[in-house]
């Protein structure tokens, strides 16, 4: 018997038994004539002595002095029942027979042992995984009974996953609570609805709603900037509901149905902060907005219905500065006083020789004030009596003709 065959079986029993016999075998055979061999080089033994092996007392191992024989096997001194007074294998191991040296290659420390995973079967990690034999679930970990796998893989504890293949819509509270699987942050909008109802399983990020139920109306209950965006700081000054003028696809266009909108009430909106305002520069009138401007679109601007009887209609190209040179309501009268006649604007166009009253003997000519109107008698006299007219002219001017 040169070496010892291959350690015993794996029970602790069967272990027991067989050295037992081995060591009592041997201590016949040594007791012949072995001398201590205290300057032995233990390398020849193809068991060199490493870590606490080479610090341990050669009776540690070789019980009463018998060296041959000794087993080899790590688990024949390190499991219960071993003769050898040694760290045996603790009863809370995790559950395998395979030799000590599969995972403890180490003859300094027991701890650290690294562990393959291969051949584990699903759903079978708590029987290591339980805090004892295997790493178990920290103190504040998501409370759940499901096996780890359900979330870990076996290379690593972190990242956790989670399949969410089979998980019902409407349950995501029973894990996302903040204890068993990540919860609803501190700062979470409020709402008490299941999170699907705005998450999908595949990321918190960017949280969708279906708005189909939503009735008119309703959308400030969750739209109030806490629960569901809510109106940014430098929005339109309004307690309206969302829906007036926005739709539940974007929020951007805003639109708005002036359907319902009662005449000269634009300004109520129209301020600037609530909606559109008078953009700076804006012709300088507390009128309506609809004085001037139509509902659809600002440009081009409804032409203004004057009350002034001195206001004399003229094309649509002649635009509201062109007489409104001041931007304001009342009028700059270019030629004051001729107002508020055509030539109150338009004495400089005047043409004198156009305008003769009497042309032999000597040509008198008519002065703007005489015609101030454009419209008055232009007749041509015979003599500077201006009593018989020679000819009659009418065509007097319009503001409306294309020209003068
Ligand atoms: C940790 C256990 C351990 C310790 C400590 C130990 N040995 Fe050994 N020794 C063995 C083992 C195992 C064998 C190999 C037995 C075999 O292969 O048959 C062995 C073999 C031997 C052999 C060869 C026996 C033979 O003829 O085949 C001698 C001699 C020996 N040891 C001497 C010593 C001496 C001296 C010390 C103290 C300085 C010592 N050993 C300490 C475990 C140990
Ligand atoms: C022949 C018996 C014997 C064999 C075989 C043996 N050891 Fe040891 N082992 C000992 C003794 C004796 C000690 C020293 C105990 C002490 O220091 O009190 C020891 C100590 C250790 C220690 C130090 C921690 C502790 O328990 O004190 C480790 C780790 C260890 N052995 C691992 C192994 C491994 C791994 C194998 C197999 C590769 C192995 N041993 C094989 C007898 C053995
Ligand atoms: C399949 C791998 C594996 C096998 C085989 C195995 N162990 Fe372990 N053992 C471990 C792991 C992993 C640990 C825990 C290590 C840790 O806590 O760092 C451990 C822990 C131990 C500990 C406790 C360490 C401590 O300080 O908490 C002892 C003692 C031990 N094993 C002895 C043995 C003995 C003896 C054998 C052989 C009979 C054996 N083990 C077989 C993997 C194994
Ligand atoms: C037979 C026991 C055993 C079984 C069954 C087992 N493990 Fe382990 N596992 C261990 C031991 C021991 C360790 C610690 C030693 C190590 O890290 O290798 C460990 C470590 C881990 C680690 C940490 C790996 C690292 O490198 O940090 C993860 C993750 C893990 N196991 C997941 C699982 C999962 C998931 C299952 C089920 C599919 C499982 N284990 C089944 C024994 C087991
Ligand atoms: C329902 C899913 C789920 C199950 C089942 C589960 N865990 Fe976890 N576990 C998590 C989540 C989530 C984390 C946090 C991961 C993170 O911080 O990224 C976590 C973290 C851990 C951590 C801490 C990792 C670290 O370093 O921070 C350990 C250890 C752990 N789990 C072990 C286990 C064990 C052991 C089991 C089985 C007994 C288990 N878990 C079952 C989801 C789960
Ligand atoms: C059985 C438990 C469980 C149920 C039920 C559940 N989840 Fe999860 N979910 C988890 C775990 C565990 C994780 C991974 C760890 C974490 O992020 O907390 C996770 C992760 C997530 C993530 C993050 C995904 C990523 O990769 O960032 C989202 C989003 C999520 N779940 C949404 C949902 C929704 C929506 C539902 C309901 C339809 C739901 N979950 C139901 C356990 C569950
Ligand atoms: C009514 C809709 C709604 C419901 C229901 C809802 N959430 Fe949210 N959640 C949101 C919105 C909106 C955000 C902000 C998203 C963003 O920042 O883009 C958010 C953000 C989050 C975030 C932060 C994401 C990040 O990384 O910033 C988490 C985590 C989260 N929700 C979890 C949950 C959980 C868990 C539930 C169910 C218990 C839930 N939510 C129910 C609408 C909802
Ligand atoms: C039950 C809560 C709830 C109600 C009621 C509700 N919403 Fe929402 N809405 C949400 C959530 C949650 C989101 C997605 C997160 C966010 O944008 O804040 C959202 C998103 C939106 C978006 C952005 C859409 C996108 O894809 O950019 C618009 C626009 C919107 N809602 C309009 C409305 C309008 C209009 C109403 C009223 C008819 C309304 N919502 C009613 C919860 C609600
Ligand atoms: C009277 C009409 C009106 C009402 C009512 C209204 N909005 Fe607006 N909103 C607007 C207008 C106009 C804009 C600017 C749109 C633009 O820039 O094109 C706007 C812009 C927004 C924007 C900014 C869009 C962006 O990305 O710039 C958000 C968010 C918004 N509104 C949310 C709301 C919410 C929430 C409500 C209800 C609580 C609401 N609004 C009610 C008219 C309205
Ligand atoms: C209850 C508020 C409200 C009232 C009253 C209101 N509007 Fe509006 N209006 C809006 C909103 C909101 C918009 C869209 C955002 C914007 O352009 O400022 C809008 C848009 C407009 C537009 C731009 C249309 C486009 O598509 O470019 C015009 C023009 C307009 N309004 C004219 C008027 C006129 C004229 C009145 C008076 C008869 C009026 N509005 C009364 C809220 C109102
Ligand atoms: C007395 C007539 C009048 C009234 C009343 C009036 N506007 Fe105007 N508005 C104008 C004229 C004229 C312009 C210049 C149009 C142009 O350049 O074609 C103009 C231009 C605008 C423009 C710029 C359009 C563009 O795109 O250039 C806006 C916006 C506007 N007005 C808004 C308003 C609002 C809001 C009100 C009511 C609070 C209002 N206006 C009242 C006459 C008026
Ligand atoms: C041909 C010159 C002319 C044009 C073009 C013109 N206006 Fe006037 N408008 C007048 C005169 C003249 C008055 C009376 C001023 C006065 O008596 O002080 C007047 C008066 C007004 C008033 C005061 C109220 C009223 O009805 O008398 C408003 C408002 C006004 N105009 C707006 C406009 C707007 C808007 C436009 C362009 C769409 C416009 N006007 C185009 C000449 C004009
Ligand atoms: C408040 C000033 C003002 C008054 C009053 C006025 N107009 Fe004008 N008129 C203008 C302006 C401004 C124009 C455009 C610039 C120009 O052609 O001088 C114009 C243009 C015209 C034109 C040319 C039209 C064109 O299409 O080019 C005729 C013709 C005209 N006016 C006739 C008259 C007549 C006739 C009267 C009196 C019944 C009158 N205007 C009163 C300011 C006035």
């Amino acid at each position: 018997m040169k070496r010892h065959t291959k350690g015993p079986a794996a029970s602790n029993l069967a272990a027991a038994l067989v050295l037992l016999v081995l060591c009592a075998a041997v201590l016949i055979r040594a007791d012949a004539a072995e001398p201590r061999r205290m300057n032995f080089d233990h390398t020849q033994t193809g068991f060199p002595l490493i870590g606490q092996h080479a610090r341990a007392q050669c009776e540690s191992c070789h019980i009463g002095g018998i060296f041959k024989g000794t087993p080899t096997q790590c688990a024949s001194c390190h499991m219960q029942g071993s003769r050898i007074a040694v760290t045996v294998k603790p009863a809370n191991h995790m559950p395998t027979n395979a030799p000590c040296d599969q995972c403890h290659t180490s003859t300094v420390t027991w701890t650290g042992a690294r562990f393959r995973h291969m051949g584990v079967l699903p759903g079978s990690c708590t029987q290591c995984h339980n805090g004892s034999m295997a790493p178990g679930k920290p103190a504040n970990h998501v409370q759940t009974t499901a096996s780890c796998d359900t979330c870990h893989r076996t290379s690593a504890w972190v990242p956790a996953t989670f399949n969410h293949a089979t998980v019902l819509p409407g349950t995501c509270a029973q894990c996302h609570n903040g204890s068993q699987a990540r919860g609803k942050p501190a700062n979470h909008i409020q709402t008490t609805a299941s999170c699907d109802t705005c998450h999908r399983t595949s990321a918190w990020v960017p949280a969708t709603f279906n708005h189909a139920s939503v009735l008119p109306g309703t959308c400030a209950q969750c739209h109030n900037g806490s629960q569901a965006r809510g109106k940014p700081a430098n929005h339109v000054q309004t307690t309206a509901s969302c829906d007036t003028c926005h739709r539940t696809t974007a929020w951007i266009p805003a639109t708005f149905s002036h359907a319902t909108v009662t005449p000269g009430t634009c300004a109520q909106c129209h301020n600037g902060s609530q909606a559109t305002g008078k953009p700076s520069g804006h012709f300088v009138t507390t009128r309506s907005c609809d004085a001037c401007h139509s509902t659809t679109a600002w440009t081009p601007v409804l032409r203004y219905t004057h009350s002034s009887p001195n206001y004399k209609p003229h094309n649509a190209g002649v635009t509201c500065k062109q007489c409104h040179t001041s931007n304001g309501e009342t009028i700059t009268w270019p030629f004051a006083a001729y107002q508020p006649d055509c030539a109150g604007c338009h004495a400089s166009r005047f043409k004198p020789d156009a305008h003769k009253k009497t042309q032999t003997p000597t040509t008198v000519l008519y002065t703007v004030s005489e015609l101030r109107n454009c419209a008055g008698s232009c007749h041509l006299y015979t003599d500077n009596t201006f009593t018989t007219i020679k000819t009659t002219r009418s065509s007097h001017h319009r503001s409306t003709d294309g020209g003068f």
